[in-house]
Parts: C-alpha cells; structure tokens; sequence
C-alpha cells in the first residue's frame, strides 16, 4: 500500500490515519504480544492517536486511548491544543477515551531524565508521552502502557532543553550517594547551603515535584543561591520498595529512614554538614501550587 501525505494535508488526509492502522496498531499488538492497556500518543496531526484507535477498537476495545496536548500555555514541537474551530479534520473526538494535559516542564525534563537514564534521547513531546505513561501506569498494578517516542533529541538541541545544569544542580543515583556528596561538597563554595531531593522516575508525585523543585532551585527565587543534588532512590518501584533499601534504615532521614518520595533534606553548608540533615516531607498528593509554596518556606526556614 502507498501513502500519499504532504506536511499540510497530513491534517486532512485520511492516508494519515490509514498508516497507523495498518503499521504502528498491528506492531505494537505483535511487540507486546497483545498485552497492551493503555495506548499513549502526543497530538498533532491526530493521526497516530485516531489511526492506532481504531485498530485497537476493532481488536482489542478494553485498550484505552489516550491523547495528550499540551496544558494551557506551554508550547511543546510536534502537538497542539487545538481550538475546536481548528481540530484536525481526521480528528474524532469518540476515539479517545482520555484527554491528558501535559506541562511545559513535565515534557521538557522527562525528555532530560530520557536521555540521562535510559539513553534515549528524544524530542519534548516524547518526553510528555513518557511521563504521562509513568503516571498511568502507577494508577494500577499490572497495566502494559505503550506510547510513542515522536523524533530524535538532535532537533531541539538549539532550544537549550538539553544544556547542562548549573554545576551546582547535580542528579545521582542512591548507591552513589555518598561518594557523590563528598565529591559535590568539595566542588561547592563553602558556605554554599546544600539540598537534596529524593526523587524517582516513575513516581506520579515525583514527576510533579521535580519540575517545580528545578524551577525554584534554578530561576532567581528562594533557591537561587543553593545547590540541588536530585537523588534517584530507585529505577523502578520495586527497587524502592524493597526492604533491604539503605534509605529504609538510614536514620539520617528521620527515625524510620526514608519513608517517602518526594522528600527534600536540607543537608547545611558545603564546609558544614549537618549531622541531622532537617527534612522536609510530605510532597505527595499535594497540587503544584501547594508543593511551591512548602518546598519555598522551608528555604526560607533554613535562613
Ligand atoms: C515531534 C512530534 N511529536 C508528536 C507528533 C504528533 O503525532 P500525530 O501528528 O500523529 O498526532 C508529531 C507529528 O508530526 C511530531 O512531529
């Protein structure tokens, strides 16, 4: 079969579809071999979304569809959220079974997180497929999501998401956490306050504290003058919840270890470690205007 689609008509041309039901549903059918849930894609053209639904409706209709745009002002390449005036003409609205909303910040730093944990190195509207799949993907055990990972990270390499961080915002992996903190405090100006944000890929609270944690710590508000080190407590949610975990024990983080991700821990100056590191909990199940405004008084807190 041939398909005919110009970058123009690929919003009207039905051949558009027609290529993601005919190639991209049966091979993701054949790759999971017919496990798959959930189905994530990132909107544009809509016709990765709608072709792909429709062959998943006509083989496997308990799999959920869903769409993802990008939330209100964020402005992510390759998809839109589309006025209804403008929507796709190969768009149907009763294809999907969910609409999801994706951030700005989401979508850059899952793309960031891509390229430095798994070596994928993707454009942002991948990035926004991935984290909203982690997400789904936490909603239930046993759920086999699938998304689509859009184009290559080399395109967007002018737009300064893949630069690297401010030497003093650093992300390491739990088991090399201490060697990595006596080398950052060497690095550090010494009475350069040090913080550490507990965090995890595939943690739905996780992937909402980050960005917000980035920001403050990165822009020019209450963590402009501090350093951030993002530790990774575990590659996946086995490897946190296993018992034998040193942060369980750890009595560093409070009386039972470390009990929950996301977790910031003021760990003092550069030159002057805490012994007691303070720490601020509870950044879970809270909306991103609430995790701003503790994660921004408990700087304030620590003078
Ligand atoms: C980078 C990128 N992401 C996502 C999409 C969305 O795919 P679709 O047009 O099938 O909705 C496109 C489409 O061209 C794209 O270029």
């Amino acid at each position: 079969m041939q398909f005919a689609i110009s970058s123009q008509a690929r919003f009207a041309n039905q051949d558009n579809p027609q290529a993601h039901y005919e190639g991209t549903g049966p091979e993701i059918m054949r790759q999971t071999a017919g496990q798959i849930t959930h189905f994530v894609s990132s909107m544009g053209t809509t016709g990765t979304s709608m072709g792909c639904s429709r062959y998943f409706k006509e083989v496997k209709p308990e799999v959920e569809i869903v769409g993802l745009q990008p939330a209100e002002g964020a402005q992510i390449p390759g998809i839109r959220r589309w006025p209804k005036e403008y929507l796709p003409s190969i768009f149907d609205e009763a294809r999907l079974d969910r609409v999801v909303d994706i951030s700005q910040e989401e979508a850059d730093e899952t793309a960031r997180q891509l390229a430095i944990q798994e070596g994928i190195f993707a454009g942002m509207s991948s990035g926004g497929a991935v984290s909203a799949s982690l997400k789904i993907a936490a909603e239930a055990p046993g759920r086999v999501v699938v998304c689509i990972v859009c184009d290559r990270g080399d395109r967007y390499l002018s737009t300064g998401v893949f630069d690297p961080p401010p030497p003093a915002h650093h992300s390491c992996y739990y088991k090399n956490l201490d060697l990595t903190l006596s080398q950052h405090r060497k690095a550090l100006p010494e009475d350069m306050p040090l913080f550490m944000l507990f965090t995890a890929p595939w943690c739905p609270d996780c992937t909402t504290t980050l960005p917000i944690v980035n920001e403050i710590f990165t822009g020019q508000g209450a963590g402009a003058n501090f350093s951030l080190l993002r530790c990774i407590v575990g590659k996946t949610r086995e490897e946190w919840k296993d018992p034998r975990h040193p942060f369980r024990s750890d009595t560093r983080w409070g009386p039972n270890g470390l009990s929950e991700i996301p977790t910031l821990a003021c760990l003092g100056t550069a030159s002057s470690p805490l012994v007691q590191p303070r720490v601020l909990s509870g950044l879970e199940k809270i909306d991103r205007e609430q995790v701003r405004f503790k994660v921004e008084s408990f700087l304030k807190e620590q003078g």
